[in-house]
C-alpha cells in the first residue's frame, strides 16, 4: 500500500480556509493555490536524493548538498496548472509535462484530450499535481498514462482529497505515494467534494 501524507500544518489549514471561502476572488485564489502547492512540495520532495558539491564561501571552502535528481512536474489540466509555478520556482531544473483530462459531467469518467511529456519522462522523479482528488478517476488515469510510457517513480500531490478518491488511487496504484493538504468528508451525487472548494478550474481561471 502506498504512503498517504496528510498535512496537519497550521499554515495549510489557514490557507485552506481562504480557498474554501466562496468570497475569495480569482487573483487571491490563484495565489493561495500556489502557496499551498509550495508547502506540500516541501513534503513531497523530502526524500529526494542529494549529492555533495564543493562550495567556496567568502571565508572558507566547504562541502554542501545539492539536488541533481531529474524531476518532472506533471499537472492534470486545467486546475493542476495552478500548482506548477510554485514547484518549478523551488527546483528550476524541473521539466513540466501536461496531461489534459476532463471529467465527463454525467459519468464522472476522465476523458483525455492532451498529453505532452518530457522526452526522458521515464527517467524522472515525477510529481503529478491536481488540486482536487474527488472520485480519483482523473488522477488514476493520469498516473496510468505515465506508467504506460515506462515511468516508475511517481508521486501524487493534491490540495483536497475525498476518501473515495484516495482509496481509488491507492487501489489502482499502490506504488504511488499521495501527498495531500486535507482530507474532506465525502462526495456529493455530482462527484463534488463536500465541503471542498467548488470547481477548482473555474475558480482558478474565472470561467464561471
Ligand atoms: C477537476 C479536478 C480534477 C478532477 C477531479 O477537473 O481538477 O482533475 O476534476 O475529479 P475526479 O477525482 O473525480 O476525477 P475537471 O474535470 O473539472 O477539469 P478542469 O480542471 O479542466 O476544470
Ligand atoms: N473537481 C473539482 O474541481 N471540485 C470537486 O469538488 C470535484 C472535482
Amino acid at each position: 500500500m502506498s504512503k498517504l501524507f496528510v498535512s496537519e500544518h497550521p499554515l495549510i489549514h489557514a490557507k485552506m480556509a481562504m480557498l474554501r471561502n466562496k468570497e475569495t476572488g480569482t487573483k487571491e485564489f490563484r495565489e493561495i493555490i500556489g502557496e499551498v502547492a509550495s508547502l506540500l512540495f516541501y513534503e513531497a520532495t523530502r526524500d529526494l536524493p542529494v549529492t555533495d558539491i564543493a562550495v567556496q564561501t567568502p571565508i572558507a571552502a566547504t562541502i554542501c548538498k545539492t539536488i541533481d535528481t531529474k524531476l518532472a512536474v506533471v499537472p492534470i489540466l486545467r486546475a493542476g496548472l495552478g500548482m506548477v509555478d510554485a514547484m518549478v520556482d523551488l527546483i528550476p531544473s524541473a521539466k513540466i509535462g501536461h496531461i489534459g483530462l476532463y471529467r465527463d459531467p454525467v459519468t464522472h469518467e476522465p476523458v483525455e484530450y492532451y498529453c505532452k511529456l518530457p522526452f526522458d519522462i521515464e527517467e524522472r522523479y515525477i510529481i503529478v499535481c491536481d488540486p482536487m482528488l474527488a472520485t480519483g478517476g482523473s488522477a488514476a488515469a493520469g498516473i496510468q498514462f505515465l506508467k504506460d510510457r515506462g515511468c516508475t517513480n511517481i508521486r501524487l500531490m493534491c490540495l483536497i482529497g475525498a476518501p473515495e478518491g484516495i482509496a481509488e488511487v491507492q487501489k489502482q496504484h499502490p506504488d504511488v505515494d499521495i501527498y495531500i493538504g486535507t482530507v474532506d468528508e465525502k462526495l456529493n451525487d455530482h462527484g463534488y467534494i463536500i465541503p471542498g472548494l467548488g470547481d477548482a478550474g473555474d475558480r482558478l481561471f474565472g470561467t464561471k
